[in-house]
């Protein structure tokens, strides 16, 4: 027999408490009876106006209320901090963190059952998933999907993908003012996420293959009428899950886990998912090493054609059967037992599924893009506990070389200098960006790819190798070595670096080294200058704090769940407030 509804501790009984609660509702118009047994239903909703890609959601959120209110439950929405990629500095993903708080602790104050997350931009899902990891309430995701493509002289454009690449044109001398301020009017043109394989496509689809979301609907575009219907198939969903007490607990777990990676080989994904999925199994108590990313993305192969790594957009990859496809293409790498948040079991979707991706977008694996899976890992002394590299996107020729260092220590020295005539670099050289990692910025922003020196630009250099331990945008290309553990800020060999230290790496053999003795790398780490923050106070100050490193997935250490008993989600006293 299922425990009574959660919700009901703050709205059952006579006394005065549950008499102030059910008439705090009522004044919202709905009116709950003592012996209430609808389940009452969050909706937590990211859309913001600082937020453009989230803006959609609240249209959304109307369909997933009548989704709720049709499958017999009590929608009650509330809004959350919204972390928007573009507008938000000095990178959002100082604050995922923050909004994994926030979601969490809003549901654990307020009386719900379940909840239906709205995420959409990179860090959203993300942090929308920790939140639902740590409470363990049944939740379903709900994604906004991805902004219809401009044209741009008849070319369909990926934003971002192509503003890098616009950008590195205009730095080459190759685009005028005119084409520079038409391709601005263009690349905004519509609400909704990035729609190449960036970030946000990327965890909408992982979310997706983890469990957490309908099948079949994380690839839907934003002004797609079908992803209204998802958002009100959704909110129906979320009540049977209430009914049938099915939590996230028993949707992550490692074999959910495997799925997803499997499918961020094939996808060609965005690196920052490695972190965040690092961080989501953390909030479970499951440990993904890199060495699991290495391993399964040795066996699985790409397959799917999308920006960056690959032609088309998210729209043609979702016309060609979307995840469902791809994952019937992969299947055999696949743990097929696995519980969803779907009604049907992930054997029978995939079987409605095979067959489809025949050529196209989606390609057969025999007709693989890449071999193996898009994102490589990487260790050695230039980065003892682990870099990743999205190989799907770099220059082969860079993927083994040796070369001399030109190191920059953050954002602003780069800016300073990148451009210098007289800079001492050559297209053999390795880009050093150091200083922008968790702790150091703080927030790990996508600093990683580097702008190619505008004189090497101008004689046509379009890629050269770079290493940093900040990230890279899920949009971006090239061949950039990221989120090289441990961090400068921590210590790490990268900001001990220098001018013409010579770096070898051969990234297929997962090696990356800089050919420095232990004793020279001791004797400057015993002359190094200590990290110092500028942060004394606020949210910066308690992240720089706490904040792990990159393959511990960037969360706080106090929120992660070392012991089961961390895992425990403490629930509030119920009295007067
Ligand atoms: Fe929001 Fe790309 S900037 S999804």
């Amino acid at each position: 027999m299922r425990s009574p509804l959660r919700s009901r501790r703050w709205f059952a009984g006579d006394d005065e408490v549950a008499l102030a609660n059910r008439a705090a509702v009522r004044s919202l118009g709905i009116e709950l009876k003592t012996d209430e047994d609808r389940p009452v239903i969050g909706i937590a909703n990211s859309a913001s106006d600082l937020n453009p890609c989230n803006h959609g959601l609240t249209a959304l959120a109307e369909a997933v209320k009548r989704g709720i209110w049709a499958a017999g439950g009590i929608p009650l929405e509330f809004p959350t901090i919204s972390l928007g990629e573009e507008l938000m500095k000095p990178s959002a993903m100082l604050y995922r963190n923050l909004m994994a708080m926030d979601v969490e602790e809003c549901l654990r104050a307020h009386p719900l059952d379940g909840v239906v997350l709205l995420g959409n931009c990179d860090k959203t899902i993300p942090a929308q998933l920790m939140a639902a990891a740590s409470a363990d309430l049944p939740a379903i995701q709900v994604s906004g999907g991805t902004r219809r493509p401009g044209v741009f002289r008849g070319r369909r454009l990926a934003g971002p993908t192509d503003l890098w690449r616009f950008w590195e044109q205009r730095r080459a001398g190759e685009l005028d003012d005119e084409t520079w301020a038409a391709a601005e009017a263009c690349l905004g043109c519509s609400l909704g996420a990035c729609n190449s394989m960036g970030t946000a496509a990327t965890m909408s689809l992982l979310t997706e293959a983890l469990g957490m979301m309908l099948p079949g609907t994380g690839a839907i575009t934003a002004d797609d009428p079908r992803r209204a219907e998802a958002a009100e198939a959704s909110g129906r969903r979320i009540v049977e899950l209430v009914a049938g007490d099915v939590r996230p607990s028993s949707i992550l777990t490692p074999a959910a886990f495997d799925n997803a990676i499997a499918v961020l080989a094939a996808i060609g994904g965005s690196t920052n998912a490695v972190i965040h999925l690092c961080a989501i199994a953390g909030r479970r108590g499951i440990e993904l090493p890199l060495a699991r990313f290495a391993e399964l993305g040795r066996r699985v192969p790409m397959i799917v054609d999308v920006e960056p790594s690959g032609h088309a957009l998210i729209d043609a990859f979702d016309a060609a059967g979307a995840l469902p496809a791809v994952q019937a293409e992969i299947a055999e790498h696949l743990h097929l037992g696995v519980r969803t948040v779907g009604t049907a079991p992930l054997a029978e979707v995939l079987a409605g599924a095979a067959g489809r991706s025949a050529g196209g977008v989606i390609r057969p694996r025999a007709d693989a893009l890449f071999a193996s899976g898009g994102i490589a890992v990487a260790r050695g002394s230039l980065a003892p506990d682990g870099a990743i590299m999205k190989v799907s996107a770099a220059s082969p020729a860079l993927l083994r070389l040796r070369g001399r260092a030109v190191v920059f220590r953050g954002y602003e020295d780069l800016q300073a200098r990148i451009d210098d005539p007289d800079l001492d670099v050559t297209p053999e050289s390795v880009l050093v960006i150091a200083g922008c990692g968790p702790i150091g910025v703080p927030g790990m922003p996508e600093w990683g790819m580097a702008p190619i020196p505008r004189k090497l630009a101008r004689q046509g250099v379009r890629d050269m190798a770079r290493v940093t331990d900040g990230r890279m945008s899920g949009t971006s290309f090239g061949t950039v070595l990221l989120h090289a553990a441990p961090e400068a800020a921590a210590g790490g060999p990268i900001g001990l670096l220098r001018d013409g230290d010579v770096i070898d790496w051969d990234i297929p053999a997962g090696r990356a080294d800089v050919l420095l003795s232990d004793d020279e790398l001791a004797a400057r780490r015993a002359t190094a200058e200590p990290y110092r923050s500028p942060h004394l106070r606020g949210w910066p100050r308690l992240y720089q704090e706490h904040v792990m490193q990159a393959p511990d997935g960037c969360d706080l250490d106090f929120l992660r769940a070392p012991t089961p008993a961390h895992l425990r989600f403490v629930e509030p006293v119920v009295g007067r407030s």
